[in-house]
């Protein structure tokens, strides 16, 4: 099969579009033929060496942890799907990734597609929404009516999280600069601000629920708008333990987990027209040097995908 691999760590050139064996279902797992790959910031983030000391990849191996594709084969014991099932999934990151023909998915990784979707519309869902599902609900378990404040809501986890507190009945906040307030208006963002013009802790005050998706300075300032019994969730960076305490609020750093069974109740979400993904561009998995360079921007807007199976989504921003 064709995948995208890299050999050592380094700048976008280690990504090599080569050969590479079609792995074999073992028990419990699914043999999926992707036909479009998502892109996230951990790709690139992976390929640099980053996550060297906590991920034991061997060289060479296979990038991207996103996919939509059509069940191929299924391994002893798999019940829930059957060949020829359109799926995606956030598959084990610590395996080889999805920017290749074919990859196998544990079964509990696996859920239907979502139905209005074409494969690389679906393929920008899993990863991105998982971590904005898991870090809003399972982390922080927002309530209806509550007040969040979703840093870098027009990204690709933040586009998610805007949606699903809304779904949820929260009054959200969210922070992107001036060429994307208008996005944030769309995704039903109550109050968009402009981190060019306006400071965050101007605006957004007696916060319960903080979703910091940027470390460092953010971070530092989130603090102040959390109001007593509120909770900061960072995706980045670990957040001081200390600081919480002595300001009676709780603070996590969130690893988002791959979860078919969550995946599924996003599917219906998305079916049900109260979720999308914002697509800002489908490249050809031989350009994932490209994808790789915009992704590292981080000024994407919404998700990057890679259409790995000729013929699907083609067509630009049509769904299908
Ligand atoms: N821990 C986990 O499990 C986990 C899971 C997923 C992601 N992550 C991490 O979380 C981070 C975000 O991921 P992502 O996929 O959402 O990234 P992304 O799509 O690359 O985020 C890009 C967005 O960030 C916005 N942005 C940049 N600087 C900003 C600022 N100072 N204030 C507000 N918005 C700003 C940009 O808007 P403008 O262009 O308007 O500035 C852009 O829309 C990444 O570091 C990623 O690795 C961690």
């Amino acid at each position: 099969m064709k995948a995208i691999r890299i050999h050592n760590y380094g700048g976008p050139e280690v990504l090599k579009y080569e050969d590479a064996p079609r792995p074999e279902p073992q028990a419990g797992e699914v043999l999926v033929r992707v036909h479009a790959a998502g892109v996230n910031p951990i790709d690139w983030k992976v390929r640099e060496g980053y996550m060297k000391d906590f991920w034991p990849h061997k060289f060479p191996f296979i990038l991207g942890w996103d996919l939509s594709g059509v069940v191929e084969e299924l391994g002893r014991g798999v019940s829930r799907f059957k060949i020829s099932d359109e799926v995606y999934s956030l598959p084990d990151p610590t395996r080889n990734g999805a920017y290749a023909d074919y990859i196998v998915v544990r079964e509990s990784e696996l859920a239907l597609k979502p139905k209005p979707l074409h494969h690389p519309r679906a393929a920008a869902v899993p990863l991105a929404a998982l971590t904005a599902w898991q870090s809003l609900f399972d982390t922080a378990q927002l309530q209806p009516g509550q007040r969040v404040l979703i840093h870098a809501g027009s990204g690709g986890v933040g586009h998610f999280a805007v949606q699903l507190a809304k779904w949820k009945g929260a009054y959200v906040f969210a922070t992107a600069s001036t060429k994307n307030q208008d996005l944030l208006r769309k995704l039903g963002v109550d109050e968009p601000i402009d981190y060019t013009q306006q400071r965050f802790e101007d605006i957004a005050r007696k916060i319960d629920i903080v979703l910091d998706t940027l470390g460092d300075e953010t971070q530092e300032r989130s603090w102040s708008v959390l109001k007593k019994g509120g909770v900061l969730v960072s995706l980045v960076q670990p957040p001081s333990e200390e600081k919480a305490k002595k300001l009676g609020v709780r603070a996590a750093l969130l690893g988002a987990q791959p979860n078919g069974a969550q995946l599924a109740e996003i599917a219906k979400i998305i079916d049900s027209g109260k979720l999308t993904p914002v697509i800002n561009r489908i490249l050809p998995l031989s350009e994932a040097r490209r994808a790789h360079e915009l992704s590292q921007s981080g000024h994407t807007q919404g998700k990057i995908a890679l259409r790995v199976k000729n013929g699907d989504g083609t067509l630009k921003g049509k769904q299908s």
